[in-house]
């Protein structure tokens, strides 16, 4: 999603702003844009192709200069248009801001007032030239300037409702960038005798590693060799000094190289094994303080399971429940984070609030947090991928997934490395509540250990996946069908499938297909049922016999030891092994890989899958 970039310095920043840009390129974007302090003046070049093509506008505009802003934009208000690029100008009541400017602002998230605020503006003779929430932001800013931006910034920010980062720089202020975050993320980085400013750590790898991770609220007043960061004491109704801590940060330039991957999803789908077994990594044994100091004493109060995601996240969650219930035996719901926190919910203080969250900076999934936590929950803990994440720092207690930077738009190593996660969490539960003998605890271990291995054998069935993804290319439908466990993997291969082909795919649970979805099954309909080989097989058989009967087309990944065998009309591949309860951390793989190979096939492209970002920090 939408990406920062600013800096104050001696030397022309330019070059650091675009390579900012490609780093968060892979979060998804439409447009983009560079602006400069430059010649007494703003300059600025925008784009609605790849950053790749801004930096050759630059380059020939011949736009350099110490002081600037960049931006990615994934449009929310207004077309992805050069007119609605980020960086927006403004210039004062009536002022062609096209020809001039005196304010240079780009931003991260939305702001729900701006049509108020734009009537406001507009009646104070402001033009506006685009249809974004952002460009209102600049024309208040430019309102309330009068020699000093950080003042201008500080009146403006408290008319603004809604979730914003923003950065700042003024024509009459050479060496100075305000910035500022409320609902979006930002960091601060410090240099010698420069400042920079991102929404994330990795823009600015190979810049600086001295990193201040700015807080709700913050506003930060970057200029040569200073930076002062002030927050709004609601009280006086002034600015006050804050203290933030700096750390070291070895960011990952997120620059990963391909290798002998087309993709990086498919580099990501083979990266499996290793991140499996880094996330194992650190677990000697199951205790609650795989998770933080002090889990056991929450682990011991809590009484249910409230877990709190989006997407992929989600079904994460959704497949946890199982577990949490059949093995730990403590009550758990799961829920979308976007729709809990606009409901009414019966709010139970016993109950341990999971968050689930690859990137850790889900507008939803943050919001629906501080929902339960307004509600009086208040033991919370989060499933992460990134240790230095908004997630981490709001939740009391945490386990990273060690996935590595996931850089391909659909998650997949994200996901099973959840799934490890929330196993440990099931078995810490289940041992803190009196249902994990040592005997269990020491076969789940193992389990847990072998399933690199286990992971790599199911790898090695692309080949036959491949050749089942070129019959799907040809479709425009498909049906994922799977029973208990395995109905969250059925719905997460229906989402692959769906947001990187852009075939459509529905899941559902196999008993249901004669409830309405069996009217949909013809031979044009491919089937792709997920049967291990647990207690639910024989049910399954029969659903997948109502499927044939109807000459459906049926694909289905079946363990090794199901003795189900293809035919006309049902194609197998063959799972290397039955793995019990951990079972759908193998499952999800080949579905993973045909939605990978049916993409490819379809030429679309597949990393950044169009109108979606990786990491959605807006609502
Ligand atoms: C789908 C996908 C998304 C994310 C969702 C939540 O492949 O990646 O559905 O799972 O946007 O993102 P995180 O996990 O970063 O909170």
């Amino acid at each position: 999603m939408c990406g920062i970039v600013g800096a104050v310095s001696q030397r022309n920043i330019v070059p650091i702003l675009i390579e900012g840009l490609k780093r968060l390129e892979y979060r998804g974007y439409d447009s983009c844009g560079v602006a400069v302090h430059q010649d007494g003046g703003l300059r600025r070049a925008r784009s609605t192709s790849r950053v790749a093509e801004l930096q050759a506008q630059a380059e020939q505009d011949g736009i350099q200069a110490g002081t600037g802003i960049a931006h990615t934009r994934w449009a929310t208000h207004g077309a992805p248009a050069v007119h609605n690029a980020h960086p927006h100008f403004s210039a004062g009541p009536g002022a062609d801001v096209a020809a001039t400017g005196r304010i240079a602002l780009v931003h991260n998230g939305i702001i729900e007032n701006h049509d108020e605020l734009r009537a406001e503006l507009k009646a104070r003779g402001y033009v506006f030239v685009s249809q974004t929430d952002t460009e209102v932001i600049a024309h208040l800013i430019d309102q309330h300037y009068s020699g000093d931006l950080l003042d201008a910034v500080q009146q403006a920010l408290p008319r603004l409702k809604g979730a914003y980062a923003v950065a700042v720089f003024c024509r009459d202020e050479p060496h100075r960038v305000v910035a500022a975050r409320e609902g979006s993320p930002l960091v601060l980085g410090v240099g010698q005798e420069e400042n920079f400013v991102a929404s994330d750590a990795m823009a600015l790898a190979g810049v600086t590693d001295q990193i201040v991770y700015l807080e709700e609220g913050d506003v930060v007043d970057l200029q040569l060799g200073r930076y002062w960061i002030s927050q709004l004491d609601t009280r006086t109704g002034r600015y006050g000094t804050v203290q933030r801590e700096v750390k070291t940060v070895h960011a990952h330039s997120g620059a990963a190289e391909l290798g002998p991957y087309r993709h990086y999803m498919q580099k990501e789908i083979f990266e499996q094994p290793v991140a499996i077994a880094n996330t194992l990594d650190a677990v000697t044994g199951i205790s609650p303080e795989l998770f933080g100091d002090g889990a056991w004493r929450i682990f011991k109060e809590v009484d249910s399971v409230l877990i709190l995601a989006c997407g992929t996240s989600y079904y994460s969650g959704s497949t946890a429940k199982y577990w949490l219930e059949s093995i730990a035996k403590i009550p758990t719901s799961v829920e979308i984070a976007s729709e809990y926190r606009y409901r009414d919910s019966v709010p139970n203080p016993r109950t341990l609030v999971v968050t689930i969250s690859q990137s850790g900076e889900t507008a939803d999934t943050i919001a629906a947090l501080k929902h339960a936590r307004a509600q009086g929950m208040n033991h919370t803990l989060t499933i992460c991928n990134v240790a230095t994440s908004a997630m981490v720092r709001e939740c009391a207690l945490a386990y990273i997934t060690r996935a590595g930077a996931e850089i391909g738009v659909a998650s997949t190593k994200a996901f099973t490395t959840q799934l490890v996660g929330l196993f440990l969490l099931t078995l810490a539960l289940a041992q803190t509540r009196g249902h994990l003998s040592e005997a269990d605890e020491a076969r789940h271990l193992k389990d847990l250990r072998h399933l690199p291995v286990a992971v790599q054998a199911v790898l090695a069935l692309e080949p036959q996946v491949i050749a089942w993804s070129e019959e799907f290319a040809r479709k425009e439908n498909a049906l994922f069908l799977g029973r208990g466990l395995h109905y969250p993997i059925a719905l997460e291969g229906a989402l692959k499938l769906k947001e990187i082909s852009y075939i459509h795919a529905e899941a559902y649970p196999a008993g249901e297909l004669k409830h309405g979805p069996l009217a949909l099954v013809t031979a044009e309909m491919p089937v792709v049922t997920v049967a291990p080989n647990d207690a639910l097989l024989e049910k399954l058989k029969s659903n997948m016999q109502e499927v044939r009967a109807r000459g459906g087309q049926l694909y289905v990944f079946a363990d090794g030891d199901t003795a189900i065998e293809s035919e006309t009309g049902l194609h197998v591949i063959r799972m290397p092994e039955h793995y019990g309860v951990l079972s759908p951390i193998l499952h999800v793989v080949p579905l993973q890989l045909l939605a990978y190979h049916t993409a490819c096939a379809r030429g679309t492209d597949v990393d950044k899958p169009r109108n979606l970002a990786k990491s959605v920090t807006v609502e």
